[in-house]
């Protein structure tokens, strides 16, 4: 089926991303079930070989994983990737991405903004012609000002906006930063988009990766 020939094809990237480690290096791991299985590959290297390697974790998720399996933690605090590895929701021919299916937007992208190099792992199905195709952009707000963004994003043309709401638990999902996703549905999506959703006040950051150094590998 189509789920066992995507799951082999990401398995052959995960080995492929476990070969890039260098002993001494700081990955940065972005979150996802892509991220995932790319991490198990890492692991079985580092053990196998004793590598000394930390990793700066984008996620509580990516956190309990790393912690699992036995990958030491280091944050942004003290260091700033070598290189890191993220998987996307939707990547046009442009290479720029729709990323935070997972809600975890916002550090994938400072982590992304702070690595010289970076990998992002997706099967074809995440292949679009269009950025927004498939996937809405998602958006972190301050909780407060969630009116006011709604707003502002209405004014740049959205067509539809869901507040995001939680999974086992009343009410809208929070982020591991406290604040609101919000779903916003466009029908075109230009290039200075991202700016444009950013520089509303009350937004923190959205999934939208326009132009970003990035390459992908194909699962
Ligand atoms: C997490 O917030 C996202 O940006 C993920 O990187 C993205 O949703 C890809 O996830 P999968 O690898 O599970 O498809």
């Amino acid at each position: 089926s189509d789920t066992i020939i995507n799951k082999e094809g990401k398995e052959r990237v995960a080995a492929k991303i476990a070969e890039k480690v260098k002993d001494g290096d700081v990955l940065g791991v972005g979150s996802g079930s892509t991220v995932f299985m790319a991490l198990f590959a890492i692991a079985k290297r580092i053990k196998a070989e004793n590598l000394n390697i930390k990793a700066i974790p984008t996620s509580v998720e990516i956190s309990m994983a790393l912690t699992n399996l036995g990958i030491p933690m280091t944050s942004l605090y003290e260091h700033r990737p070598d290189w890191l590895f993220d998987g996307a929701d939707e990547v046009d021919p442009n290479r720029s991405l729709i990323k935070g299916r997972g809600g975890a937007m916002f550090k994938e992208k400072l982590l992304i903004s702070s690595s010289p190099v970076n990998y992002i792992i997706v099967d074809d199905s995440k292949l679009v012609d269009k950025l927004g195709s498939k996937f809405p952009v998602p958006i972190e707000v301050f909780p407060q000002a969630l009116l006011h963004v709604e707003g502002e994003l209405k004014k740049l043309g959205t067509r539809e906006l869901i507040l995001r709401p939680a999974k086992g638990k009343d009410g809208p999902v929070i982020t591991e930063n406290g604040n609101l996703v919000v779903d916003a549905w466009f029908d075109s999506i230009s290039t200075d988009m991202e700016l444009r959703i950013k520089s509303i006040t009350g937004v923190i950051e959205s999934g939208l990766f326009i132009n970003y150094n990035v390459e992908i590998l194909m699962a």
